[in-house]
């Protein structure tokens, strides 16, 4: 098992972090492929409790190379002060790397971001502010900046001069903004560049050498299924894609390297931000997952939209991603759970629609169609054993796996490192599912 994808199934936040955080101690690379910060993964292990938005999170292990690839957009003001961070709490950054390909957040993107916000009035998607939409339209547009441009402050100059020429226009102009100054922006990245310039290089090779010799790679998905500009609800999406496919173009793979994928996915759904969700729950059993999980955007501490899981989406991301199995995360947030949904079909226009529809109209006006599942008592925070897990849980992931055609082989049941149901514990006989 060489190269392994571990991407998000939903709409993000499904514990992408503390999934590769729990198997990267096998691993001798874990590179993030997509997204900026607009990610929080949160990792809680023996250094403590982390909110890492852009350091992969496999950083944790001694001997794991963590790269931050080239798909990915770097704002250096939060990755500088997340470096220090994990430094202050003695975890060594001596071992990760930046593509000198990635493209740079800049103060105008951040800026823009909000602003583009603020003229969408209630059309607003609910982006996380920071610069995501804008910087990666300028890589597209060429007219991005590369973490690369920083190593030679002319080239940057040059870079920066012509990129902020047309942002001053469109901020004073569209906006009727003050412009921003070339000359801080200039001092201001390249004293960026100075601190950041041990860790820039070119990575792609490293992780292709690391695949050629059959070592274990990861690579840490950001956001999930259905933020992906192509596949997820558009124009409620992210700006770069979150699927399996873009792990290759966002660390600089062929699409033959990646042995693997793992889609992790939540018991139940939640969302941030604006788009349809048909199966969330706007009363007090929302309100329950909401409190029980603390689901609160670990980027933006909005509340999250809280949900029954949504089986439709679920077969839709299993596919386009061509996930090969499934991590199943926050499992005991269900613990005293009466029952349990999921959602296995929509109904449109009195229509019963089992495929994702591709328009948000469409979506909006599905209602779903509900499995009612018994639910179980007591807590399984500290099983380990998928045969120790009360009959309506184990019932459940064997229901979610038919349901999506994709075997579960983890099982979290806590937000801990060593809190889950491991793939040997899984390996079980049907039989035992209907004891
Ligand atoms: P992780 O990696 C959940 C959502 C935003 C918004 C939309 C567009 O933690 O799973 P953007 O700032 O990307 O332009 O916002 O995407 N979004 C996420 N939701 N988890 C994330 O990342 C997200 N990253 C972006 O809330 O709806
Ligand atoms: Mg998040």
């Amino acid at each position: 098992m060489a190269v392994v994808a571990i991407v998000g199934g939903h709409c993000g936040d499904e514990a992408n972090g503390k999934i590769v955080d729990h198997v990267a101690e096998k691993a001798t690379i874990v590179a993030r492929f997509s997204g900026g910060d607009n990610a929080g993964h949160t990792v809680i292990n023996p250094y403590g409790e982390f909110r890492l938005h852009l350091v992969p999170s496999g950083i944790f292990n001694a001997q794991v190379t963590c790269i931050i690839g080239n798909g990915v957009a770097i704002n250096p003001t939060v990755l500088l002060q997340e470096i220090a961070d994990l430094q202050s709490h003695g975890v060594s950054t001596s071992r990760l790397f930046i593509s000198d390909r990635a493209h740079l957040i800049m103060p105008y993107h951040t800026l823009l971001d909000a602003l583009e916000e603020e003229t969408r009035s209630k059309d607003a998607l609910g982006t996380t502010h920071r610069g995501i939409g804008p910087v990666f339209a300028d890589k597209i547009a060429r007219l991005g900046i590369r973490t690369g441009d920083l190593l030679d402050n002319d080239v940057f100059r040059g870079r920066l001069s012509s990129a902020l020429e047309l942002k001053n226009t469109i901020l004073t102009k569209v906006y009727g903004a003050p412009p921003l100054s070339l000359e801080e922006i200039y001092d201001q990245y390249c004293r960026f560049g100075e601190q950041l310039a041990p860790f820039i290089r070119e990575t792609s090779s490293m992780i292709r050498a690391a695949a050629a010799k059959g070592e274990f790679v990861l690579l840490e998905g950001a956001q999930g299924a259905l933020l992906d500009p192509d596949f997820g609800t558009y124009p409620y999406v992210t700006s770069s894609s979150p699927l399996a496919g873009a792990g290759c173009i966002g660390a600089g793979l062929g699409p033959r390297e990646i042995d693997r994928v793992v889609g992790v996915f939540k018991a139940y759904n939640t969302r941030v931000g604006a788009g349809p969700m048909p199966t969330e729950l706007k009363d007090e059993t929302g309100d329950l997952i909401r409190t029980k999980a603390h689901e609160y955007g670990a980027t933006t501490s909005r509340p999250r939209r809280c949900g029954w899981f949504d089986a439709v989406a679920g077969r839709f991301s299993v596919q386009i991603n061509g996930l090969s199995d499934i991590a199943l995360t926050h499992l005991d947030i269900y613990d005293g759970f009466r029952s349990v949904k999921i959602c296995t079909a929509y109904e449109f226009n009195g229509e019963i629609l089992t495929s994702f529809p591709a328009d948000v109209a469409t979506l909006e006006q599905c209602r779903p169609i509900y499995e009612e599942l018994e639910g179980w008592q007591g807590s399984i925070s500290g099983t380990r054993r998928f045969e120790k897990l009360p009959a309506g849980a184990r019932k459940y992931v064997s229901r979610l796996e038919e349901l999506l055609a994709c075997p579960i082989s983890l099982v979290s049941v806590g937000p801990g490192r060593e809190q889950v149901i491991a793939a040997e514990a899984l390996n079980r006989q049907a039989s035992t599912v209907d004891s």
